[in-house]
């Protein structure tokens, strides 16, 4: 007989667990939590149209950015939720100049910070397009018991122990990784549980999209202008030209790019010489993904998770996606200086 029996994100957690022999089910915990959140929000954002919930919130974030409400619900909703999963000792999120730690006994005593872009492409919200939430979870570095501290959330990518993005498109979906893989979960709304749809995604080796705010095209460093007409030029043996997609939310840029094959850049410009994109909630996390899922992500010259980041809301350039697409767009970036 076939059997349809589905995995929920929590049977998957658990099962998980196993991997990690030591655990004591704190990250597990805390995954379910945002889980939760991730529903909560989903569900605000898919009301998005009909609720009088639009516009600017009046506040401006410490990027110098108007607010939209929804990102606020988000910002709040992830954090209470993390907060009552008793795992998380601080926060550090876009719309936070500071980081957030809470007094009481529960939270002092957590073990894991977590950094977020609580939506992403939230100017997307208005106009019916796919936006996200972005996490990083870490271990802390200082002692259990005490606040959280600066250096808790400075540490290198590299020390991520998961990450992962929730995508509100066509379907609300969840992908997450503890470095063992990357796997997918699509919210089944009728059941209202996320249910394993893509185990064990791989990014495609190379791609044929490529994903830029061409916009900017005259400030843009001269590699990846040249970058940008190679992408262009017709070779058919190459596959090219190649497709352009940009939707202006990282996060579903990504995702396409993921399942399909493809490179995102975000520049430095002259404008912006750091780029746009930050650094610890941004681009860390989506870095992690795509190493694990066989991609890779830098920010020309650097692997992104070997940054050491100075400062909690920092920017950097940031190209990531198929391995042999950001190897070649660092050649033709090296060529140039
Ligand atoms: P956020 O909504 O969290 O501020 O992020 C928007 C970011 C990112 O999602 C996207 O890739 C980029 O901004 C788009 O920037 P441009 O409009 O400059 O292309
Ligand atoms: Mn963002
Ligand atoms: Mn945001």
């Amino acid at each position: 007989m076939k059997s349809y029996h589905i995995t929920t994100l929590n049977e998957f957690i658990i099962r998980r667990q196993a991997d990690f022999p030591y655990a004591k089910g704190e990250l597990s915990r805390l995954l379910s939590h945002l889980g939760i959140a991730a529903k909560i929000v989903s569900k605000k954002i898919n009301k998005a149209g009909l609720v009088d919930i639009l516009g600017e919130s009046g506040e401006v974030n410490v990027q110098g950015e108007e607010q939209v409400k929804l990102d606020l619900f988000a910002d709040q909703t992830f954090i209470s939720a993390l907060k009552a999963s008793g795992e998380v000792c601080g926060f550090v999120t876009e719309e936070n100049s500071e980081i957030i730690t809470f007094e009481d006994n529960l939270s002092r005593d957590g073990k894991y910070i977590f950094l977020m872009d609580p939506l992403d492409g939230s100017s997307n919200v208005d106009v019916n397009v796919s936006v996200g939430t972005i996490f990083g979870i870490y271990r802390r570095v200082t002692q259990r018991g005490h606040l959280a501290g600066q250096e808790d959330f400075l540490q290198e990518g590299s020390r991520m122990v998961a990450a992962g993005y929730v995508i509100y498109g066509s379907s609300t979906m969840l992908v997450y990784t503890t470095g063992k893989g990357v796997n997918g979960f699509t919210l089944d709304p009728s059941i209202g549980e996320f249910c394993l749809s893509h185990p064990d995604i791989r990014m495609p080796e190379t791609g044929t999209i490529y994903s830029i705010n061409e916009g900017h095209y005259a400030r843009f460093p001269d590699g990846v202008k040249r970058y940008i007409k190679y992408c262009q030029e017709i070779d058919p043996p190459t596959s090219r030209p190649y497709t352009s997609r940009y939707i202006g939310s990282l996060v579903a840029d990504f995702h396409r790019n993921l399942l399909k094959g493809g490179i995102f850049l975000y520049p430095s410009t002259a404008k912006a010489p750091s780029g746009k994109l930050r650094l610890a909630y941004e681009c860390n996390p989506i870095a992690f993904i795509a190493e694990q899922a066989g991609g890779k992500a830098s920010d020309g010259e650097k692997r992104t998770l070997d940054q050491k980041p100075t400062s909690l809301h920092q920017r950097t350039p940031y190209y990531v996606g198929s391995l042999r697409m950001v190897e070649l767009l660092e050649e033709f970036l090296q060529q140039n200086s």
